[in-house]
């Protein structure tokens, strides 16, 4: 497969004959077509498979940028991700199968799942959380993060989770930011057989952090952690006295679910909002017809809830369509690099949505290790977070897929709640290319002015027309919200640059801004360079990507040290370390490298594209505004 091939878009791979079951194959066009020509009819199906309290008023109200979606409507998300399930036939089936950084399993079936987080629920209303209270997560990957999540759906409050791989500074923005109330967090999260202590970074981010009433830990550990009576309280003392039954609080459509942080282009990271309504429509009708979850199926999603891919396609989605639902702490090389292909084997799992830098780790140490293992269950691969690169597409295919399974590139973001552009099963796939828009999203690849470009020619993605799961604010902050759609006229821009084929497939080439996409994470150009500035030998600084064969991205930093300071190995280890214990491990430069001056205009602004196209020898375009 040639380069040139791969752009035209003319590398096709065809679903294999073992392919039939599909709920849409063949048919995309056609259902393509109905839903862009009604889309609130086509919604309004959707919406209809659910269970609401009331129905909708209205499907969609558009006063751009602002939607209401099914307006008048009420609901509670967790009744559709457990309720009218435990009053089916699939009350006794597994809903979540969790295999932990020791190797140690738990079942939940959709009954046991249901009375834990009542349970919870309980034990938050205790604490005096009441709906549209915030409260923030900082928890490891284990069960009772997706029970406490859903306690918090099921009473109103509205949720903001923090990865836990981020640093104690990170973390205090985002209480402050989000004013929570409660902080959930775990004495510690164990990665590859190492204790990381979460809750101490806890005991630094509610300094200074009024809002904050109580913390509740998990504890997994002995000897135990003391906790501070006043404020902290054990996660299972919290519930030992709670009933189990909990009636679900009666939110309208537009309610707030939860709130997630994403980087943005300033130091301040953007409090993404989504409501109740929408976002349960949009992310239950990808995982039941982009995933095609059936009653059999074992789903597996490898993100934690800590992203967005956690939120909509570990607990919300996939639970709203009644699925088994696998999750794991574990990472993909530890205690060896056959952990997640056993994990596919021992479970059964028939569909693994993980991202193209965990498929790259794999490329890397070779067949062998996925080989020892049986993966005749798997029917679906799924793939998110940053462009899937033919040569990984192919071996994901290949070696997987045993050249017969679908592979769905889905293409979205913690904005938009739900898959957007994906090839779907059962179709036609092109490495290299995300595919092509989800039924009822018009996705376009545009110029400046909105106008659609041919294929070949390269442009912004944006998005024209409204849909359910887009997010509904960005708290406290509404300039920034009309940011993404003041852009381009009439247009929601993603920030993202993309290439259509003439099948319509969409390519995504890069980002228009300055995020760094590193391992399917969105890390903010700005947010590390400000951590960079707090230490007293730095005068200014400047922070890229620069690409890597494994991580996509890696982060590269530039530093302008102040008079009296020189250049060291121990003062790139310093500035690299504060950055780890600033904004967490994932933040952290790779490189830095110390100058005497920063490409800027004249206005005095870092252009961080000169420096990208010094690293990798692109065009670095348009310098008239340079000042030296
Ligand atoms: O640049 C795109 C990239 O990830 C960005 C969104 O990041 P975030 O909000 O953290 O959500 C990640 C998980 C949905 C996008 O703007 N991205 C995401 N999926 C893909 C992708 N780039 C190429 N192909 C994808 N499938």
């Amino acid at each position: 497969m040639t380069e040139d091939e791969v752009k035209m878009g003319t590398t096709v791979y065809v679903p294999h004959s073992s392919c039939r079951d599909f709920r849409w194959m063949g048919d995309y066009e056609a259902v393509y077509r109905e839903s862009v020509k009604d889309p609130e009819k086509f919604w309004e199906n959707i919406a209809s498979e659910l269970e609401w309290d009331k129905k909708w008023d209205k499907v969609l109200e558009w006063d751009y940028p602002d939607s209401r979606w099914f307006s008048g409507a009420k609901l509670n998300i967790t009744k559709n991700c457990l309720d009218r399930h435990v009053n089916s036939s699939k009350k006794n089936k597994v809903a979540l199968i969790w295999k932990g950084d020791d190797g140690c399993e738990r079942l939940y079936t959709y009954r046991q799942l249901h009375r834990e987080v009542m349970r919870f629920a309980n034990g938050l209303k205790n604490l005096g959380v009441r709906k549209g209270d915030r409260v923030c997560f900082y928890m490891p990957f284990v069960p009772e993060h997706i029970v406490a999540i859903l306690a918090c759906a099921r009473i109103g409050a509205v949720h903001t989770i923090v990865y836990a791989g981020f640093g104690s500074e990170s973390l205090h923005q985002r209480i402050l930011d989000s004013q929570a109330k409660i902080v959930i967090t775990a004495d510690v999260s164990i990665r590859r057989g190492k204790r990381i202590d979460l809750k101490s970074l806890v005991d630094d981010a509610i300094v200074n952090a009024p809002s904050v009433e109580r913390v509740v830990v998990f504890r997994r550990t002995q000897p135990e952690i003391e906790l501070y009576a006043e404020m902290e309280i054990d996660y299972y003392d919290l519930i030992k006295d709670e009933s189990n039954i909990c009636e679900p609080e009666e939110m309208d459509a537009e309610d707030p679910l939860f709130i997630l942080y994403t980087s943005g282009t300033t130091g301040k990271p953007k409090g993404i909002l989504h409501t109740c309504g929408g976002y349960m429509v949009g992310t239950y009708y990808t995982c039941r017809y982009i995933f095609d979850i059936k009653d059999s199926d074992v789903y597996w999603c490898t993100a934690d809830p800590g992203w967005i891919t956690g939120h909509s396609y570990v607990v919300y989605g996939p639970l709203a369509a009644g699925a088994t639902v696998m999750f794991s702490e574990t990472t993909p090389d530890y205690p060896d690099l056959g952990v997640w292909w056993e994990i596919v084997e021992d479970f059964g799992v028939t569909i693994m949505y993980t991202a193209p830098t965990a498929i790259r780790m794999f490329m890397k140490y070779g067949e062998e290790w996925p080989n020892r293992y049986n993966l005749e269950s798997l029917r679906i691969l799924g793939s998110v977070g940053e462009p899937l690169n033919p040569e990984a597409f192919e071996w994901f295919y290949r070696v997987i897929g045993k050249g017969k399974l679908p592979i769905v590139d889905t293409w979205w973001q913690t904005e938009t709640g739900m898959h957007m552009i994906t090839t779907i099963p059962g179709d036609p796939m092109k490495p290299g290319f995300a595919g092509r828009p989800v039924p009822g999203i018009i996705a376009d690849v545009v110029d400046k002015d909105g106008k659609s470009l041919e294929p070949g020619i390269s442009g912004k993605l944006v998005i024209r027309s409204p849909w359910p799961s887009m997010m509904r604010g960005v708290w406290n902050d509404r300039s920034r919200y009309e940011k993404y759609w003041n852009d381009v006229p009439g247009c929601y821009t993603t920030g993202d640059m993309a290439v259509k084929d003439k099948d319509g497939y969409i390519m995504i080439t890069g980002r228009s801004d300055d995020i760094i996409i590193m391992s399917g994470h969105n890390i903010g150009s700005a947010e590390v360079e400000s951590a960079l500035v707090e230490n007293e030998a730095v005068a200014e600084a400047a922070v890229i990507g620069v690409p890597d064969s494994l991580k996509g991205n890696v982060i590269k930093a530039y530093v302008i040290l102040k008079e009296g300071f020189e250049a060291s190995e121990k003062l790139e280890n310093e500035l690299k370390y504060h950055v780890r214990m600033t904004l967490g491990p994932i933040s952290m430069p790779s490189e830095i490298k110390f100058v005497q001056s920063l490409p800027k205009t004249r206005s005095g602004k870092i252009m961080r594209r000169v420096l990208r196209a010094v690293e990798t020898g692109a065009d670095p375009g348009d310098l008239s505004t340079i000042e030296d």
